[in-house]
C-alpha cells in the first residue's frame, strides 16, 4: 500500500511546549516505595532513590512530573508529609485501599525532581479539603521566608523555596469514585475560591482546572462548561484524562482509538471557546492531557490484591507492541493539536501503568511504550507542523475512515532538524510511504528507528527486556526534497532529518 504527504514549515500548528512530555507519579501501588524510592536497594543514593530509575527517568527526558495525585490526593493531608521522617503518621489510604507510611513527601519529592531535572507538577486536595489548606501548601513550598508556613519549611531544612509553577486545583472531581467529589457548581465554586488565594499567595503560579474524569462520563462537556464559567479568568489550563483498553482483543479497532482521543481534545477546545465568547474574553484556555496511557492488562490482577497492606503491586499493566503502537497515535493526537495542548502527563512514570517497571531489590526494565514516548520527548521539541496526508483508509467495530498512517512532524529551526513520527495502523502491508518536503531539499535522513516485532502481543519483561526495542534499520532515504521510506505493518518510526 502506499501513503503521501507534503511537509512544509509554512504549515505551522504551533510550538511544542515541552511539558508536553510530561508524566506521573503517584502514591500509588509501587510507583514510590518500591518504585522511584527503595531505601536499602543496592542502587539506592543516600536519601533511598533508586539511580538506576532516575538515570531510565533521564534517558527520557521528562520535563515535569505531576504529583502527588491521582485519586490519592483527594484524600491526602500534605502535613503528614513533611517534618521528620520518624514522627510522621501511617494512615489509611482510602483511593486505593492501602496504608501511606509517609516516608516520601513534599520535600523529598523536590529533591528527588531536582536529582531527575525535572519540575513538579503539584495537586492540592480539594477532596476532603479546599481553599485554606491548599493556599498553605504554596506558602510552604513557595514563599520565601517569615511566615509561619515558609519558616516551618526552612526548620525541616529546606531554606529556598521549592518554587513550584504548575499546580493542579484537585483531580477527577467529577467523578463519583472520588474521595469528596462535587458537583460541577460545587467543584467550580471551591475551584474558584482555591485559585484566587493560591495566587494571592504567589502570583507567579499557573493552576489547571479539573475537566471530566473520561469522555464518557455522563456530565461531560457541560461539567467543563460549568466549571469554566465559574473559573475562567483565575485558571490557566482545563484538565483532559483518557485511558484506551484492547479488552476485546480487536487490535484494529484499539489502534483506531486516537481518533476518540482527537474528537475528546476537538470537543474541550470548542467547549473552552465557548465559555470564552460567552465571558467575552480575549483569553484562550489551554489543555493539560495531564492522565493519558493504555490502561487495561492489570484490571483483573488488581481485584485479587488484599487491602490495608503497604506498596502492593497495583496497576502494573505489562505491555505489548500494539500498545506501544496506540501510545505512539496519542502522542501524534497531541502533537496535532499542539497549540493547545500545552502540557501532558503520561500516566504514569515508574511501576503503575508506566513506561518504567523494577523488581524490589532487583533491576528495572524498559516497557515497550517507553519507546515512543522517549522518541518524542527527545525528538520532539520545536514546532509542530501539519502535513497533508493521503493514507488508505479502514473502517473498525467503533470506527470509519481510520488512516493507515498517523502521523505528525516537528520541526527544530534553532537546530535544523525535521522529526517525522509515524504509525502504519496496518496489520496485513508495509505502507510505501512518499513525502514531499519542499524546503528541506539540502537535509539528510540521521536515522529512520522502527520499533515493531512479529508479533504484536511481544512485550519485555525483566527476564527478556530487550525483546521488543527500536532498531535503527528503517530505509528512509531523501533526494532532492523527496522522501521515501517504507513503515513496516504495525510499525512505530522516527524519521529524522537534519
Ligand atoms: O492514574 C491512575 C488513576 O486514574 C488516577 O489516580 C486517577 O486520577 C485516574 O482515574
Amino acid at each position: 500500500k502506499k501513503a503521501s504527504m507534503i511537509i512544509d514549515k509554512e504549515f505551522a500548528i504551533g510550538e511544542v511546549d515541552p511539558r508536553l512530555y510530561g508524566s506521573f507519579i503517584e502514591h500509588l501501588g509501587r510507583a514510590v516505595y518500591g518504585g522511584i524510592y527503595e531505601l536499602g536497594h543496592p542502587d539506592a543514593d543516600e536519601q533511598g532513590f533508586r539511580k538506576d530509575v532516575v538515570a531510565l527517568i533521564q534517558e527520557l527526558a521528562v520535563p515535569i512530573v505531576r504529583y502527588p495525585g491521582g485519586n490519592f490526593v483527594s484524600g491526602y493531608n500534605w502535613e503528614d508529609g513533611v517534618g521528620p521522617v520518624t514522627e510522621r503518621k501511617k494512615r489509611l489510604e482510602l483511593a486505593w485501599g492501602t496504608i501511606e507510611t509517609n516516608e516520601i513527601g513534599t520535600n523529598e519529592f523536590a529533591d528527588w525532581a531536582k536529582k531527575v531535572g525535572t519540575e513538579v507538577m503539584m495537586a492540592v486536595n480539594l477532596g476532603t479539603r479546599g481553599p485554606d489548606e491548599a493556599r498553605n501548601l504554596v506558602e510552604y513550598c513557595n514563599h520565601p521566608k517569615g511566615t509561619y508556613w515558609s519558616d516551618l519549611r526552612r526548620s525541616h531544612g529546606y531554606e529556598q523555596p521549592h518554587n513550584f509553577k504548575t499546580w493542579c486545583l484537585g483531580n477527577e472531581m467529577d467523578g463519583p469514585w472520588q474521595i469528596g467529589h462535587k458537583t460541577a457548581d460545587e467543584y467550580g465554586r471551591t475551584a474558584l475560591e482555591t485559585a484566587k488565594v493560591m495566587k494571592w499567595v504567589d502570583p507567579t503560579i499557573e493552576l489547571v482546572a479539573c475537566g471530566s474524569s473520561n469522555r464518557a462520563m455522563a456530565t461531560f462537556a457541560q461539567w467543563e462548561a460549568t466549571v469554566l464559567d465559574h473559573t475562567y479568568d483565575h485558571v490557566d489550563y482545563l484538565s483532559l484524562h483518557t485511558y484506551y483498553g484492547n479488552g476485546d482483543n480487536d487490535t484494529a479497532n484499539f489502534l483506531a482509538k486516537s481518533l476518540d482521543m482527537d474528537d475528546f481534545i476537538h470537543s474541550i477546545i470548542a467547549t473552552c471557546d465557548y465559555i470564552k465568547a460567552k465571558k467575552r474574553s480575549k483569553k484562550n484556555m489551554m489543555l493539560s492531557f495531564d492522565e493519558w496511557n493504555v490502561w487495561f492488562h492489570s484490571n483483573e490482577s488488581d481485584k485479587k490484591i488484599e487491602r490495608w497492606t503497604i506498596a502492593p503491586p497495583q496497576l502494573e499493566d505489562i505491555y505489548t507492541l500494539e500498545d506501544a503502537l496506540l501510545v505512539g497515535c496519542m502522542i501524534i493526537s497531541m502533537l496535532k493539536r499542539a497549540d493547545r495542548v500545552k502540557m501532558a502527563c503520561l500516566a504514569q512514570l515508574v511501576n503503575v501503568i508506566a513506561p518504567i517497571m523494577t523488581v524490589n531489590g532487583g533491576g528495572s526494565w524498559r516497557q515497550t511504550i517507553f519507546f515512543p514516548y522517549m522518541h518524542a520527548s527527545v525528538y520532539g521539541r520545536g514546532v509542530s507542523l501539519k502535513p497533508l496526508i493521503q493514507s488508505p483508509k479502514y473502517d473498525s467495530k467503533e470506527f470509519t475512515d481510520v488512516p493507515m498512517l498517523e502521523s505528525a512532524i516537528v520541526y527544530n529551526e534553532a537546530q535544523n532538524q525535521v522529526t517525522i513520527f509515524a504509525v502504519n495502523r496496518d496489520l496485513e502491508d508495509t505502507l510505501e510511504l512518499a513525502v514531499d518536503l519542499r524546503q528541506f531539499a539540502n537535509y539528510r535522513v540521521v536515522e529512520h528507528s522502527i520499533l515493531e516485532n512479529t508479533d504484536h502481543k511481544a512485550s519485555n519483561t525483566m527476564a527478556n527486556p530487550q525483546n521488543v526495542v527500536p532498531h535503527a534499520g528503517g530505509d528512509a532515504a531523501l533526494q532532492d526534497g523527496r522522501l521515501s521510506a517504507s513503515l513496516p505493518k504495525l510499525s512505530w518510526n522516527m524519521i529524522r532529518l537534519a
